[in-house]
């Protein structure tokens, strides 16, 4: 196999998706799927296999959850026997969850060449895991795979070359147009999906969920906005099993929020592709919503993708209450922002990476 792609993680899925089929389009058929493992519940993993079209993985590493130090070891270990066997010539990987880590390390060890797509995306934010990763992975990849300018930029002020920094645009939009057409092929309907008025909300970051007080805060806030608008919450493992350890749990199920396990991706697609805003800590959500011209709340302080607030209808509120329901009073009164759709968010970032990938071999 001369080209292994990585995936481990839910957010990974959507991510190489799109570049298997831009190399199936090409007739590329030396590659290897990874699966590490770090992701394993059906819903976490095995259903967005099926419905993003993906091939059963070639090689599934089974690491599981455990501390950083553990998944990202356990995923360094198994992934040094499949390189030794493979031998590839490049290791793609895609964002920035311990996965991509693991794997960026162990390939370039073994002098490989490493391409990380969604390359360059900085938060400043040395507590969240993931900018720990970015940073890292990026220091040793080879090519570089940019979705918005300000990747570029990060990644030419730390030193990249810049005939390794390629702005090819996002994959995450490839695949959320691809699977919105199919959607809308199934359906036969356009936008049109539940009958009310409601909001979509997600949370997932120990930031968030895995403090007490904060966790206490952003749920009355949603709490008080479920007085004027539904809420519907697909629940994160990580997020629910600290709702019950906090005795949150039942607070929110007396309220107007409707809790529910985690969708798969075209559930999940149905689902916030009609609804009135979106209150997040996700990353790729971030993105999407501003594809899609949805309104966009993020609980957080700061974001690695600042086109979505700059162009698109990002909004960063943070994660006390008042500042959350200050930002709702705003949407409330004064409406949505006008965003645009930015450059190169257009369903081909993956046949542009290809391109650039098969020239490199
Ligand atoms: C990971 C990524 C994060 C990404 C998120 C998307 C890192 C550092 N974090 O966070 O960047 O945004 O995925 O979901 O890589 N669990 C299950 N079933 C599963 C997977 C996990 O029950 O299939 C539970 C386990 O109890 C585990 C916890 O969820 O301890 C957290 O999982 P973990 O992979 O450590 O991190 P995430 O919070 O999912």
């Amino acid at each position: 196999m001369n080209i292994l792609l990585v995936s481990g993680a839910r957010p990974n899925f959507m991510k190489i998706a799109p570049i298997v089929r831009a190399l199936g389009k090409v007739k590329y058929d030396n590659i290897g799927i990874i699966h590490t493992g770090q992701h394993y519940d059906y819903l976490m993993s095995k259903v967005f296999f099926e419905e993003l079209e993906l091939p059963e993985p070639n090689y599934f590493l089974n690491v599981g959850s455990g501390s950083h130090a553990e998944q990202t070891g356990k995923v360094m270990i198994e992934f040094e026997k499949v390189c030794l066997q493979e031998n590839p010539s490049v290791i793609v990987v895609v964002g920035d969850v311990n996965s991509t880590l693991a794997c960026s390390i162990v390939a370039k060890k073994l002098n490989k060449q490493v391409a990380h797509v969604e390359a360059g995306l900085r938060s400043r934010d040395m507590s969240m895991p993931e900018e720990i990763n970015r940073i890292v992975t990026d220091s040793i990849s080879d090519l570089l795979f940019v979705s918005e300018k300000s990747g570029m930029a990060n990644l030419r002020d730390e030193g990249k070359r810049d005939d390794q920094i390629y702005f090819t645009g996002n994959v995450m939009i490839d695949t959320l147009y691809f699977q919105l057409e199919k959607l809308q092929k199934e359906t036969g309907r356009g936008k049109e999906g539940l009958n009310k008025k409601y909001g979509v909300v997600t949370l997932h970051r120990p930031s968030n969920v895995d403090n007490k007080e904060t966790f206490g805060e952003i749920s009355d806030a949603l709490i008080e906005i479920s007085r004027e608008m539904d809420i519907i919450f697909p629940v994160h493992p990580r997020t629910r099993k600290n709702l019950e350890i906090f005795g949150l749990l039942e607070r929110l199920k007396s309220s107007h929020i409707e809790l529910m396990p985690p969708l798969s991706y075209m559930d999940f697609l149905k689902l916030w592709k009609d609804a009135q805003i979106v209150l997040t800590d996700s990353g790729g959500l971030q993105e999407e919503t501003t594809a899609l011209g949805i309104p966009c709340f993020t609980l957080r302080d700061n974001t690695e993708r600042p086109i979505t607030v700059s162009e698109g209808t990002n909004v960063l509120v943070g994660n006390k209450k008042e500042a959350i329901l200050h930002a709702y009073g705003m949407y409330r009164n004064n409406g949505q922002k006008h965003p645009r759709v930015p450059e190169l968010w257009d369903g081909k970032a993956a046949e542009r990476i290809v391109n650039i990938l098969l020239r490199n071999l």
